[in-house]
């Protein structure tokens, strides 16, 4: 199968990235705008082709779908996250959450759901969060843009589930990706994240691959339009 992985230059992505290939799929790494980046992660995890586009750009959104052709997987896993309390956000901050997170996969999935409907097969998979049911105080928007792609993967699963499209979401809880190094990295801003934890320790990116892989495959022929959430049980 062909396999597009937003954001697969580094962390979640790019492990998902990764274990498609070893699956056998041909996988088009992609990132923001450092082509060469995404060049050398393909390279180095033997993907098919390398894409860049930036998602807070919707002519470059809608633009991708042109430079990849049609896939039979489409991984949603790109996002930005700002840390800031509800009273403190700015509107550029809410602009590029919005734009970045929630605006590029509705007009990712208008671009790529066609052509799958078309064949009578396709996987949507979107990444959400562990914030989307657990409500930490400096991420009201990261959360709320998670929340509202998880409303759209639900809408269009049902759309789609005629035509043998698939539409889940993910939820990751805290992952040891770059993206957190500088808690990860500091002890006692890691153990104060792990304490809220019942596994008691960070995910690692690996952590996430199997529910996708699954998703993708055989076995998920019959599940659309739900979430899978793989927090070590943060949000309970
Ligand atoms: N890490 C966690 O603890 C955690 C927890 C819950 C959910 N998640 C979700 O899991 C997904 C991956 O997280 P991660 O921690 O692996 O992220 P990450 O380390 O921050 O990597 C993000 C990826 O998204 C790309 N990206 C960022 N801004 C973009 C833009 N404007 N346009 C296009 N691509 C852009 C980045 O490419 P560039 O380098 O080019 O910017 C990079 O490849 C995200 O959706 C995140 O919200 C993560």
């Amino acid at each position: 199968m062909r396999v597009l992985v937003t954001g697969s230059t580094q962390g979640i992505g790019l492990a998902m990235a990764s274990a498609f290939v070893k699956e056998g799929h041909e996988v088009i790494v992609h990132c923001s705008s450092d082509m060469e980046k995404a060049q050398r992660v393909a390279r180095e995890i033997g993907a098919y082709a390398a894409v860049t586009a930036d998602f807070s750009k919707i002519d470059e959104v809608k633009g991708l779908y042109e430079k990849t052709g049609a896939v039979d997987c489409l991984i949603l896993n790109a996002s930005v996250q700002y840390k800031e309390k509800w009273d403190e956000i700015t509107e550029e901050t809410f602009d590029r959450q919005i734009n970045v997170n929630l605006k590029s996969t509705l007009f990712l999935m208008q671009a790529y759901a066609p052509a799958m409907r078309e064949r009578g097969f396709g996987r949507i998979v979107t990444v959400g969060s562990v914030n989307q049911y657990r409500r930490h105080p400096e991420l009201p928007m990261y959360s709320a843009t998670k929340c509202a792609v998880f409303s759209l993967v639900q809408n269009a699963a049902k759309q789609l589930a005629p035509y043998g499209v698939t539409v889940n979401n993910i939820a990751p809880g805290a992952i040891a990706t770059p993206r957190n190094a500088d808690v990860y990295n500091d002890d006692e801003k890691r153990k104060g994240v792990e304490r809220v934890i019942p596994m008691g320790r960070f995910g690692r990116p690996e952590d996430c691959v199997g529910t996708v892989l699954m998703l993708c495959s055989e076995a998920g022929a019959y599940i659309t339009g739900t979430d899978i959430v793989m927090d070590g049980g943060m949000r309970l």
